[in-house]
């Protein structure tokens, strides 16, 4: 076997109640996550050492990408050979389209694709639910990645279960050249919400999956952390206007940002909202479809 590859999907939070913060510094969540059409793409090799190599779109903010050893893909790697006992190594070719630090999980979706074309490349035929447990080790969302789909998850966001959701979505995504640093935006949440108890409900958007009604789901989607996200980045409250002034259904903002993303009603209407944001806006505006599966080595 030459080459296996994977496509890594990017996910949008629709719903993120965040709770108090934890003694392990992370944050109790209630979330729900869908995986949308926005694909990285993660191609390896057999190879004596690591090696990566990291293509990125225009819009992607390539030195943000952590080129180092420490680079997660090759953590995701190290990992797997490790429970093998194996002494494997690859060499890795990423293809990214998700815009870096910028709320859509697309390193957590680059580790997950890894485990899964590492796995068949080297033969090891891991069992899903240890594959999980090495996502845990990686990110709070990698585990998610992994299973792709729309999914509910609890603890530090690393506890999944998978959601059915018959529905299909329409999104436009806009990436922001500059990312934000996750923990700094948590941080901020603590600032400006100092006595966070539980983590609010999903039950909403849960209800609203199941609908299938892109208006219901728009009245539902919830994110804990867009009040510190416009806090550091004021500029996209009114980016969040022009797309819904431009016909979105709802404006939000993704994860912990500052990537936004506005839900049409079919692929139509989304094409329409992105031709309104780039021609009013001037911004890159991709449309993406959830939910969407999660890696499957090729
Ligand atoms: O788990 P992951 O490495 O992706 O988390 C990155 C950072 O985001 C953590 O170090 C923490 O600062 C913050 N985080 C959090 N609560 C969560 C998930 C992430 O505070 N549930």
């Amino acid at each position: 076997m030459s080459v296996v590859r994977a496509r890594a999907a990017a996910k949008i939070n629709l719903h993120l109640g965040v709770g108090a913060v934890r003694e392990d510094g992370y944050h109790e969540l209630c979330t729900v996550y869908q995986a949308v059409s926005l694909f990285d793409r993660v191609a390896a090799e057999p190879w004596s050492t690591w090696r990566v190599e990291t293509r990125t779109e225009p819009y992607v903010d390539r030195s943000a990408v952590p080129m180092t050893n420490g680079n997660i893909v090759t953590r995701a790697g190290a990992l797997l050979a490790e429970l093998h006992g194996v002494e494997q190594r690859g060499d890795l070719v990423v293809d990214k389209a998700i815009p870096v630090a910028g709320g859509l999980a697309g390193g957590s979706a680059d580790a997950a694709a890894t485990l899964v074309v590492l796995d068949k490349l080297w033969g090891l035929r891991t069992p899903l639910d240890q594959l999980i447990e090495l996502a845990v080790q990686l990110g709070s969302d990698v585990p998610f990645a992994l299973l792709g789909g729309t999914g509910h998850g609890a603890g530090r966001g690393e506890i999944v279960e998978a959601v059915l959701d018959p529905g299909e979505w329409w999104w436009v995504v806009v990436p922001q050249r500059q990312g934000l640093s996750t923990p700094a935006v948590y941080r901020h949440f603590d600032d400006m919400v100092p006595d966070a108890g539980a983590p609010a409900s999903s039950d909403k958007v849960m209800a609203a999956l199941d609908t299938g009604d892109p208006r219901e789901l728009a009245r539902a989607l919830h994110n804990d952390l867009q009040r510190p996200v416009f806090d550091l980045r004021p500029d996209l409250r009114n980016l969040i206007t022009l797309g819904e002034s431009e016909g979105a259904l709802r404006g939000m903002v993704s994860g912990s940002g500052p990537t936004c993303v506005f839900l049409c009603e079919d692929e139509l209407h989304a094409d329409t909202v992105a031709d309104g944001l780039r021609y009013t806006g001037h911004v890159t505006a991709l449309i993406a479809t959830g939910p969407a599966p999660g890696p499957v080595a090729e």
